[in-house]
């Protein structure tokens, strides 16, 4: 079928239009009984992946680490964790996810090594190492402190004092993740080698981690305090990251990173960030990169808030500049936690049928909860290293809940986290084949993006503003589907400036099909999607 590049641009593969799916892999499935999810699990579960209907899956990262912030502490870019596999397993995984029409994203974490990284072991051995510049060393200021005000969200300063050296290394995380100097060229060209490397293997793309911490003010300057700084905030919120964060210059990496993708057809890649709407279009390039909107997180549910941050994101986009949505993520609360499963149904509809693409969280699909964990078994660093303060991320890592034999069919052997305990009525068998469960309502939300042009790529035109319903067209040449979503725990009747037509799905799964006229009645927490005449 013929594109119409005024709707999805024609820089960006037809794939990503489809669903990402986001599989944090220790928890995805264990093949091998260790408790740990693995790459030989997670081919295995390609089926289901399949039949569910995602066009992409990101995966947590894999590299070896000491995995003492789930990955995200790297000690070797160009290979796997012999937890999660092997190299070959990386290569069986490609070709099978492939074979299936399904795209692989690995995640990307530039900005950081792991400590136990032989480039920082090099690094910190003296200071004239050839690898000293590799990552960012500074004198302690006058008072013998650290250089800078900056501190991160563990409550600590950036800089941590390397005795034997006499110097602070930066760190814009916990100090076992030292950042690499993204102004030393042979860190740069190193960097988009493994990028080569991965993509030379046929990975289609890359999540990038803490994208905008990647360049910093280069005096280093002191951040200023944020306007509401209050005693009761982290150090962090009281600081405006002006210097450290989102800084000028940090486009001209993301363009070359972007021309690193681009030697590649149909790749892409996206920017992990949590600014504000206005702040994303400066990150978009040649349509590859796809900075991340988080606006969804932890959302509030209020259908006049939801719709003013909808147009604003809208607005603020350029033709050429495609959407992208996020409910929830290994950071965040679980969606169906946060907001109740009835709602988390009605989310999962906007999210699906919003212009743009959406960034699945594994689980989602089944309304998994945020699950309770006893603090001997926390394993996130932000709870064991701020106790009490329920700052930990493991609630929303738990193992993916597979069925109801034990363990949720996760693995034969002791999870690494939890199984939620749940899982013997959220699980993927008991949903399958139950046809009004959640599970089915994702995918027939996605099986409809995919026989609909106006929900996969149509331009988003607002409809009535009502503080009961979030009420928006979809339109893509004459195509138009209507989506209704009551926000209300109540029934509704809503009078769209678009009229009627036929009903392609409910959130209840139970009315497709019917016809409705120009006047809808909605039940409480309904949504629904219309093709109109
Ligand atoms: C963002 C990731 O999403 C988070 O999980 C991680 O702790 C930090 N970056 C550091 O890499």
């Amino acid at each position: 079928m013929a594109r119409d590049d005024s709707l999805l641009p024609s820089h960006i593969p037809d794939w990503a239009s489809g669903a990402v799916y986001q599989i944090v892999v220790p928890s995805y499935m264990d093949s091998n009984g260790d408790g740990w999810g693995d790459l030989p699990g997670l081919i295995s579960r390609l089926d289901y992946l399949q039949w569910l209907g995602v066009s992409a899956l990101w995966l947590s990262p894999i590299y070896p680490s000491p995995l003492l912030d789930m990955g995200y502490d790297v000690a070797d870019y160009t290979d796997v964790n012999p937890r999660f596999g092997t190299l070959a397993d990386i290569d069986r995984l490609l070709e099978e996810a492939h074979r299936r029409d399904i795209h692989i994203l690995l995640d990307f974490v530039p900005n950081h090594t792991s400590h136990e990284h032989p480039w920082f072991k090099e690094s910190k051995a003296c200071r004239d190492n050839p690898r000293r510049d590799w990552y960012l060393w500074r004198d302690p200021a006058p008072d013998g402190g650290p250089p800078n005000n900056w501190t991160n969200q563990f409550e600590q300063s950036d800089w941590t004092l390397d005795e034997a050296t006499g110097q602070y290394y930066m760190h814009s995380f916990m100090p076992e993740q030292p950042d690499l100097n993204w102004w030393n060229p042979e860190v740069r060209a190193t960097m988009f080698d493994v990028l080569r490397f991965w993509l030379k293997r046929g990975v289609d793309g890359f999540r990038i981690d803490a994208m905008v911490h990647l360049y910093k003010d280069p005096l280093l300057r002191d951040n200023p305090p944020a306007e509401d700084s209050s005693p009761e905030k982290w150090p962090a919120w009281n600081m405006l990251p002006a210097f450290s964060q989102d800084v000028g210059g940090l486009q001209e990496i993301v363009r070359e990173l972007c021309g690193v993708v681009s030697e590649y057809p149909e790749r892409i890649f996206i920017g992990e960030n949590h600014l504000p709407p206005e702040r994303l279009p400066l990150y978009y390039c040649s349509g590859l990169t796809h900075p991340s909107n988080s606006q969804l997180l932890d959302l509030e549910w209020d259908a006049i808030h939801v719709r003013r941050m909808i147009d604003r994101y809208e607005g603020f986009l350029t033709a050429d500049q495609w959407p992208n949505w996020i409910l929830g993520s290994h950071d965040n609360q679980r969606v169906a936690g946060h907001l109740g499963l009835e709602r988390a149904r009605v989310a999962a509809m906007m999210q699906l049928t919003l212009r743009g693409t959406p960034i699945m969280y594994y689980g989602e699909e089944i309304g998994m909860h945020n699950a309770d964990i006893q603090p001997d078994l926390e394993r996130d660093q932000l709870a064991l290293r701020m106790p009490g303060r329920g700052r930990g991320r493991d609630f929303q890592r738990t193992p993916m809940q597979w069925s109801g034999e034990a363990n949720a069919g996760f693995t034969h052997g002791k999870p690494w986290l939890p199984v939620a305990d749940d899982f013997e009525h959220t699980n993927v068998e008991q949903q399958r084949d139950d046809p009004r469960r959640i599970l089915n309502l994702y995918r027939r939300l996605l099986a409809l993006r995919k026989e609909h042009d106006a929900l996969r790529i149509g331009r988003y035109i607002p409809d009535v503003l009502d503080k009961r319903a979030l009420v928006y067209v979809r339109q893509a040449d004459a195509e138009r589907v209507l989506v209704v979503l009551n926000f209300t725990e109540k029934p509704i009747e809503i009078t769209p400036r678009a009229g009627g037509g036929r009903l392609l799905i409910s959130s209840y799964l139970d009315r497709e099909g019917d016809y409705v006229g120009a006047k809808l009645s909605l039940r409480a927490n309904e949504g629904v999607a219309i093709e109109l005449d």
